[in-house]
């Protein structure tokens, strides 16, 4: 039930010129295009509504493409659809479910250079980001069609009375709402919509507004990959409205959301105040993500590490490293070595093979980074700042930067960008830091670095996370291999890739035959 063979996505080595050089060639011709997207309802694409135009965030001077706008009348079409498609789908045996997501999976792969161009273009990627998107994508796919099969497939035969026949089985819910984030555009939203759909959901799927060009894309491969109309509704445009218009709805039968914290409760008490069905809501939420490092652990692995974890995807990750501890006795020799590496990450256009660190989403995420910054200025201490190029000055860019901070505690909020956060420690206030960031309520991913197996077992039993890292970066969760999520603040889990993801999103039923 755990798992069972699954390809693996196809990996492009952008080390090697015999992978880089053809896929630069093959992205250069996207580089032109404009793409267009707009609600999909019953497998029709609407142009009916308020148009959007999409600019490349890292240069605002680039039209990336069209969206169209739902409003309220979408969405109400949109769910009768979905409801009406979900009986059908639901009695479909989960082998066809599985192989149009196997479909799609492959789908993606024949087209991973339009895909990463979007990603680039529209939410900023950098070209390992637009291929770690696309790979995340295809194995949310194939995990789940395999996970499908294994929990879908056949019934499970219990003891019984003689002369009775037991048995426990699940299926769909109805109609799942899917709300996903612009961080893993691609990536978050296949596998929220894939996860539903396998488990015989009808879905209406909701992208973040600034990514809603990937989505539609996306969308048309899933009804290429032959996921019928009336099962798969996009909604693209204004969260609140569409929200609004949906979650009400007794027809909602469950919630799969991927954002900020607040929204998550807004949609909670939304869920919880309706009449009819009490449903599940699965929320992926926020970080304020630590590491600790001890005076045992290796600085130059550290380093790496923390930039990597700090610093990549623009710091846009909710597994991101915010808060790092370093111990008294090796701080300053740390941070003179993160100071070092700093200086040399290329920040810029997210298309170039050199770049490091592109941009962040748009003006509201760069405005609320840069008041931070701000602060930081005036109440921390400065430890160091990548420096940029004047090409930035045309799109949204912050420069990764390290400030010494007394405590997490003076963090209000979850700040989503290049800014890390740097606590001395000395070896004695372990427990008053772990209490610290415990305190911090959010639960999500912790880096502990550490050549003390006993010290590493000990934080890492008393800091309360979903995902723990010993010894390496602390983001970049692989599908199946560490399922993804947190507790408290960071989420209501099930986590996502892991093998119990898709029990959530279906009900079991238990049969009984009087043979
Ligand atoms: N799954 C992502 C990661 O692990 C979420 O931000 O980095």
């Amino acid at each position: 039930i755990y798992g069972g063979e699954r390809r693996n996505s196809r990996g492009v080595n952008l080390h090697v010129d015999a992978d880089l050089a053809p896929l630069l060639t093959d992205l250069e011709k996207w580089a032109g295009t404009r793409w267009e997207a707009g609600p999909i309802i019953a497998g029709v694409k609407r142009r009916d509504g308020d148009q959007q135009e999409v600019r490349a965030p890292h240069d605002q001077s680039r039209l990336v493409g069209q969206v169209t706008w739902a409003g309220e009348q979408h969405a109400r079409e949109a769910l009768d659809i979905a409801h009406q498609g979900f009986e059908a789908w639901n009695a479909r045996p989960v082998e066809e479910r599985a192989q149009c997501l196997e479909r799609y999976a492959d789908l993606m792969e024949e087209n991973l250079e339009e895909l990463m161009a979007i990603c680039c273009r529209e939410a900023g990627k950098t070209l390992q980001d637009g291929i770690d998107e696309v790979r995340e994508a295809v194995d949310f796919c194939r995990y789940y069609a395999v996970q499908g099969r294994a929990r879908f497939g056949q019934p499970i035969a219990l003891p019984g009375p003689t002369g009775e026949s037991n048995e426990l089985y699940m299926e769909g819910r109805g109609v799942f709402l899917c709300i996903s984030p612009w961080n893993f555009p691609l990536a978050i939203f296949t596998g929220q919509v894939v996860a539903a759909l396998v488990a015989g959901n009808a879905v209406i799927a909701k992208p973040a507004e600034q990514t809603s060009l990937v989505a539609g894309r996306a969308v048309e491969l899933m009804l290429e990959a032959g996921i019928p109309g009336d099962v798969l509704q996009l909604l693209t445009g204004d969260g609140a409205t569409i929200g609004g218009a949906l979650t009400p709805d007794p027809r909602i039968a469950g919630v799969a959301f991927t954002g900020s914290t607040q929204t998550a409760h807004v949609l909670n008490r939304t869920l919880a105040q309706r009449e009819g069905a009490i449903v599940p809501l699965i929320a992926e939420t926020g970080g304020q993500n630590a590491m600790i490092v001890d005076s045992s652990a290796l600085p130059e692995q550290v380093v790496q590490d923390v930039l990597h974890s700090a610093f990549a995807s623009a710091g846009q990750r909710c597994s991101a490293l915010r808060v790092l501890y370093i111990q008294k006795d090796v701080a300053e020799r740390m941070e003179t070595l993160l100071a070092g590496a700093m200086q040399e990450l290329a920040v810029g256009d997210p298309a170039f093979h050199s770049t490091d660190v592109g941009p962040v989403i748009d003006e509201e995420a760069q405005r609320g980074l840069q008041e931070h910054l701000s602060f930081l200025e005036k109440s921390g201490r400065y430890i160091a700042r990548t420096p940029m190029p004047p090409t930035c000055q045309s799109g949204f860019f912050i420069p990764p930067s390290a400030y010494g901070i007394d405590s997490i505690s003076q963090l209000s909020k979850e700040n989503f960008g290049p800014i890390l956060h740097v606590v001395r420690y000395a070896a004695e206030d372990l427990d008053k830091i772990i209490d610290e960031i415990n305190g911090a309520g959010y639960g999500l991913t912790l880096g502990i670095h550490s050549r003390s197996e006993s010290t590493a077992a000990y934080i890492e039993r008393r800091v309360k996370v979903g995902n723990t890292y010993i010894n390496r970066n602390q983001i970049g969760a692989v599908v199946g291999v560490q399922p993804f999520g947190g507790r408290g603040l960071s989420g209501t889990g099930p986590k996502a890739g892991g093998p119990h993801y898709l029990l959530r999103f279906a009900t079991e039923r238990a049969r009984t035959i009087n043979t």
